[in-house]
């Protein structure tokens, strides 16, 4: 399904960006990594890029090919460098990085956002998801912050709930949906990466041992690529603004317990 397609990874120098990196290129795509961090095993083609500002995200853009058949998001923050970086990642950049890529990726083409559990709250925070997700461009996330009264622990949550609204929007967004390019989000619970280390040190390690005790095991980067991918996939085609829990049953776990069924 992917053999011959280009797909653009971001986040490929470690964790779930590397394995999608990995696994597509078995699948036989041409994989184009990027991340702010050179990748210790040698990728065919690496893009070192920052897509924490605007100007990294255009320079980025500016090494591209023209054509592009999948934009795998990937690359994120786990909330401990502070509330700015983190929303500057994990939203504002991911979102410039995939309008600016928009014009290159061919019709039906798609977008993959890897959110998380994380953003299970995007429902019960509605008005702040639709008014941050509202501010067009890149925004001084800085001032943003101060102006909306955000708090630094709030980062990484925050971040994925915007993506998540953002995910939904954007598979109406004449940019996208004009072209027939698709974009949904993935969302992982707690992955054996890295970054999970930082997870417990932002949230705790009371709340990743109770997500992981809900389904019995933490899950890896293997069990994440195959779903970015399968998004990225026309065997995909007709799923749109979608959020895939890849979470091995939490996401239902914790429906179950707030639902109360
Ligand atoms: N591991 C988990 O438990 C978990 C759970 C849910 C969601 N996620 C999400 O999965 C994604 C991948 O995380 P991971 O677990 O592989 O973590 P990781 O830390 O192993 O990998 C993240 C990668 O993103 C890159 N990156 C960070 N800032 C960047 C920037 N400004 N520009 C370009 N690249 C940048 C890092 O260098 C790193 O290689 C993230 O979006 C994360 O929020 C992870």
């Amino acid at each position: 399904m992917l053999f011959g397609k280009t797909i653009l990874i971001t986040g490929v120098a470690s964790g779930i960006g590397a394995r999608t990196a990995e696994l597509a290129g078995q699948m036989g795509a041409d994989v184009i990594g990027v991340d702010v961090r050179v990748p210790s095993q040698g990728q065919a083609s690496f893009i070192r890029g920052d897509i924490s500002t605007s100007a990294g995200v255009t320079e980025i853009v500016r090494q591209l090919p023209r054509h592009i058949d999948a934009l795998a998001n990937v690359a994120g923050l786990s909330g401990n460098t502070g509330l700015a970086a983190t929303l500057a990642v994990n939203f504002y950049g991911l979102r410039a990085l995939s309008e600016a890529l928009a014009p290159r990726l061919r019709e039906g083409g798609a977008i993959v956002n890897v959110a998380s559990i994380a953003g299970y709250g995007w429902r019960a925070n509605i008005e702040r998801a639709k008014t941050l997700t509202a501010i067009e461009g890149f925004p001084d996330v800085a001032s943003l912050a101060a102006k909306h009264g955000l708090k630094n622990e709030e980062g990484y949550p925050l971040s994925k709930e915007l993506l998540l609204l953002w995910t939904m929007r954007a598979a109406h967004q004449p940019l996208f949906k004009d072209r027939g390019i698709r974009v949904n989000a993935v969302s992982p619970g707690p992955v054996e990466t890295p970054i999970l280390k930082q997870f417990r040190a932002v949230l705790g390690d009371e709340r990743v041992d109770s997500d992981i005790t809900r389904v019995g095991r933490a899950g890896t980067s293997a069990d994440i690529a195959p779903a970015i991918l399968f998004l990225c996939s026309d065997g995909a085609r007709w799923v749109n603004g979608a959020n895939l829990a890849t979470d091995g049953g939490l996401e239902a776990s914790i429906n179950a317990e707030v639902l109360g069924f």
